[in-house]
């Protein structure tokens, strides 16, 4: 065929395909099959030996004007799409700086969380240092250490889950102490907040909740020191013009064991809902540390004494909030939970 046929050919086969070309990139890949090593346009360039010596030079001149198109033909292409392409992505990722931004919600402490730091905050500040000690337990430290000893009535005190013979979720933060005593010599100012199971389930109870333990070992000390400290505490976490008042209780592991009461600080004592018209509210249990208890410790009760007290943080966060179902502290809604943003 001629060689100006085929050239003409070549030119028409490149512009029908450059019509087909929608991107930049398609169009380099495309220059490159017409003008590589392999190529129509290079095969043509290899078959010049074969061609007279008289005609290789026109020959030539045209192999590389056609070259010389194809290149500029390709590269014209490639430079149109390119800046198509670049209005394209400006267009697509413009942003309006003067949107508002996507605020990220932001959590909020957890009541229970809140109350926990708060009684924490106030103890730390009378010298207590944090004790924390397993949920899954032996019956020994949950019980018996603690003077409830196998068949002892007082274990129906608490619905206990057990996980094994002598094991189980502890059921109060009191194992704590044994722990602590057995550790430690007194004096002992320990503190000690956790979860505590129990097989109970209403309004006001749930399976699962959490207690602030507060265990005093030194010389000398009383039910006097006892209240003295309690008094001070819950001044600081409910008012100053709240009073306590101890009723005679019972727990195994102190002796003698009293209930905490604190008067009514929506009412001032007076009556009214939050109190049931008692004008008290009750706030846990404490007493002296039982002297068996000290004693199976390693802790001489002759020469030592000491005071414990415990409270539920749920009861106080309820109380403190006016929360009147404990399940609401337990489902993670967010409509309950952000309304303690601070
Ligand atoms: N552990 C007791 C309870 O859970 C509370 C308590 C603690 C009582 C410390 C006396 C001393 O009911």
């Amino acid at each position: 065929m001629d060689i100006k046929e085929k050239i003409k050919q070549i030119e028409e086969q490149i512009e029908n395909t450059v019509k087909e070309i929608k991107s930049s990139r398609t169009a380099q890949e495309i220059k490159m099959k017409f003008l590589g090593k392999s190529g129509e346009i290079s095969s043509l360039m290899k078959n010049m030996r074969d061609v007279p010596p008289e005609e290789r030079p026109n020959m030539g001149k045209l192999l590389n004007a056609l070259r010389q198109w194809t290149e500029e033909r390709f590269d014209k292409l490639e430079s149109g799409l390119k800046t198509i392409e670049l209005a394209k992505r400006y267009a697509d990722e413009k942003i309006d700086v003067t949107m508002p931004g996507q605020v990220a919600p932001d959590g909020a402490y957890h009541p229970t969380t809140l109350v926990t730091r708060e009684l924490i905050d106030i103890f730390l500040g009378m010298g207590f240092e944090i004790f924390e000690g397993p949920e899954i337990e032996n019956d020994y430290y949950n019980f018996t250490a603690l003077n409830t000893p196998k068949d002892h009535p007082a274990r129906d005190m608490q619905d206990t889950f057990y996980l094994a013979e002598n094991l189980l979720l502890r059921t109060q933060t009191s194992s704590g102490q044994i722990r602590v005593m057995e550790n430690k010599k007194p004096p002992i100012k320990i503190l000690s907040p956790g979860k505590v199971y129990r097989s109970d389930d209403d309004a006001t109870h749930s399976p699962m909740f959490s207690q602030l333990e507060m265990l005093v070992v030194d010389k000398g000390l009383t039910l006097c020191d006892l209240q003295g400290m309690l008094d001070e505490f819950v001044k600081k976490i409910f008012g100053r013009e709240v009073k306590t008042r101890l009723r005679p209780s019972y727990f195994p592991f102190t002796e003698p064991s009293v209930e905490v009461d604190v008067s009514c600080f929506e009412c001032g004592g007076k009556g009214c809902r939050l109190c049931k018209g008692t004008g008290w509210i009750e706030l846990g249990g404490a007493g002296m540390v039982n002297r068996r208890v000290l004693a199976g410790c390693g802790i001489d009760p002759d020469e030592y004494t000491g005071f414990a007290f415990g409270l539920g943080i749920e009861r106080i966060a309820m109380f403190k909030y006016g929360i009147n179902n404990i399940k609401l502290l337990y489902e993670g809604d967010t409509r309950f939970l952000k309304q303690f943003k601070g």
